[in-house]
C-alpha cells in the first residue's frame, strides 16, 4: 500500500475516522446501514432523514436537466426555493441568501448585520451562551461552545457573551456594547438543551429594539418542524431580522444553508442587487435548491411539525420515566419535539451510555466536546417505530451502564 493509500485508510481526515470504524453505505428514514452488516438509528444530527422518495425523485429529475448552472442567470429551482421560503416563513422574512452550509449562512448573516450598521460603525455582537453556530471564523466567534483552536485562530470581531435565558444580563451587555446584532438560538442546543419560557425571545426582541441591534436567530437545529413548530421562535410569536436555516433544509440529500431577512434590511446593505453581492459560485445551485424545495414541500404537506410535537410528547414522557428509574445516573432531561437531551450525573456515565447505545444500534448526539449531556435528535421524518426503538435502546443502555457501575 502506498503512503497516500495508507493515509486514506487512516489519518487523511485529521484523525476523526481512525480506528476500526465501519463505513456507512446506505440510509433510509432515521436508519443507517453499515458496511459490516449492522444498522444504526441516527439520533445524532437533527437532519431531515435519509432517502425520502419525494426528495430523491425531485433531485433525480433535476440531475438530468441542470445540476449546476452559471450564476449569471437565475435558475428555476432557486427561484422556487426563495419563493417557498418567503411563503412559509413569518412576517416580512422574504429575501434569501442560499449557500452550502449553516456555518456559511451564519457568516453571511453577521456580515449583513455589520453592513447594516456601516454608518454607525458598530462592529461587535452580543451572543447568548450554550450555542455552537459552526466552524467558520465568524460563526465560531459568536459560539460560546468552541475549542482552544477556534479561540487561537482569532475572531474577525468582538463578541460579548451573556448567559442564555438571562434577559437582564442581555440588556446590560447590549446597552454597554451597542452591538450590530444579537445572536441567539431560540432553544440553546450546543451543550445539552436549554429550553427557555416563551417570554425569553420576546424579551430578546425588545432588547434589540431598544438598542437598535438586529435580531439574528439560528434555527439550524431547531427549525423546519423539529421542535413542534415550523420555527422554534414561532412559539414566542417573534419574527427575527435574520433567520438561519441549514441541516434539514437539504432534505437529507444535499448540503443546503440559507439566511432569510427582510427586504428593508437587504436593500440597506446590498441595494437592489440582492444578497448576491455576498456571492458564492456554488451556493443556490439547481440541484441543492431542488432538494430543499422538495424537503420544504414534504415538511408543509405532511405537517412534519405536528408529527414532531406528537413524538416529542412520547420522548419527553419516556425521558422523565427514565430519570425516575435511574436517579443514580440521571440529573435531568429536556425535550421539545424531536430535540431532547439527558443530563447524566457525570461525563463518564454519558460516555458509557453513548458507547453502549452505539453498540446496540443507536447513535446519540454528544456535541463537539465531551460533556455530561447526551442529545437525542431524531431526524424530521423518523417514524413512530424508529422513535420507540431508539428510546428502547437508550433505556437498555442506561440499565447496562448501571450494571457496569455496580460490578
Ligand atoms: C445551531 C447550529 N448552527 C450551525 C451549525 C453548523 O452547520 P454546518 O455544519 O452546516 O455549517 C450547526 C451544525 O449542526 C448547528 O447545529
Amino acid at each position: 500500500m502506498t503512503a497516500k493509500a495508507k493515509m486514506a485508510n487512516g489519518n487523511a481526515f485529521a484523525g476523526k475516522y481512525t480506528g476500526a470504524q465501519s463505513e456507512v453505505i446506505a440510509g433510509s428514514g432515521a436508519t443507517l446501514a453499515l458496511a459490516d452488516g449492522t444498522t444504526l438509528l441516527d439520533f445524532s444530527s437533527s437532519l431531515f432523514g435519509y432517502g425520502h422518495q419525494a426528495v430523491l425523485t425531485s433531485v433525480a429529475a433535476q440531475m438530468n436537466v441542470l445540476p449546476q448552472s452559471t450564476r449569471m442567470f437565475l435558475n428555476h429551482p432557486l427561484a422556487n426555493l426563495v419563493t417557498r421560503l418567503a411563503e412559509v416563513l413569518p412576517g416580512d422574512l422574504s429575501v434569501t441568501y442560499p449557500c452550502n452550509s449553516a456555518g456559511e449562512a451564519v457568516e453571511g448573516a453577521l456580515k449583513l448585520a455589520l453592513g447594516h450598521q456601516r454608518r454607525s460603525g458598530r462592529s461587535t455582537f452580543v451572543a447568548a451562551s450554550g450555542s455552537d453556530h459552526g466552524h467558520t471564523a465568524g460563526a465560531a466567534a459568536v459560539s460560546s461552545v468552541r475549542s482552544v483552536a477556534d479561540l487561537e485562530t482569532g475572531a474577525p470581531f468582538r463578541t460579548r457573551f451573556v448567559r442564555f435565558g438571562d434577559l437582564a444580563a442581555l440588556h446590560r451587555a447590549a446597552s454597554d456594547h451597542r452591538p450590530a446584532g444579537i445572536v441567539v438560538e431560540p432553544i440553546a442546543t450546543g451543550q445539552g438543551l436549554a429550553i427557555p419560557g416563551v417570554e425569553y425571545l420576546t424579551g430578546v426582541r425588545e432588547v434589540c429594539e431598544r438598542v437598535g441591534a438586529l435580531l439574528i436567530v439560528n434555527e439550524t437545529a431547531t427549525g423546519l418542524g423539529a421542535t413542534g413548530n415550523l420555527l422554534a421562535c414561532d412559539r414566542s410569536d417573534v419574527v427575527p431580522d435574520i433567520v438561519i436555516l441549514g441541516s434539514a433544509l437539504g432534505g437529507g440529500v444535499l448540503p443546503v444553508g440559507a439566511y432569510v431577512t427582510t427586504e428593508a434590511i437587504n436593500d440597506r446593505v446590498y441595494g437592489h442587487c440582492g444578497p448576491w453581492m455576498h456571492g458564492s459560485a456554488t451556493g443556490g445551485n439547481p440541484l441543492a435548491c431542488a432538494s430543499a424545495v422538495a424537503a420544504l414541500d414534504v415538511i408543509i404537506r405532511d405537517d412534519v411539525a405536528r408529527q414532531c410535537a406528537a413524538h416529542g410528547a412520547t420522548i419527553a414522557a419516556r425521558l422523565v420515566a427514565l430519570a425516575d428509574r435511574f436517579p443514580d445516573l440521571i440529573l435531568d432531561s429536556a425535550g421539545a419535539g424531536h430535540l431532547a437531551a439527558v443530563h447524566w450525573r457525570s461525563a463518564a456515565i454519558a460516555a458509557t451510555v453513548s458507547a453502549v447505545a452505539r453498540r446496540e444500534g443507536l447513535l446519540l448526539h454528544s456535541g463537539r466536546f465531551a460533556t455530561s449531556w447526551t442529545g437525542l435528535r431524531a431526524p424530521l421524518i423518523a417514524t413512530t417505530g424508529e422513535i420507540d426503538a431508539g428510546l428502547e435502546i437508550l433505556e437498555e443502555a442506561a440499565e447496562h451502564t448501571r450494571q457496569k457501575a455496580a460490578s
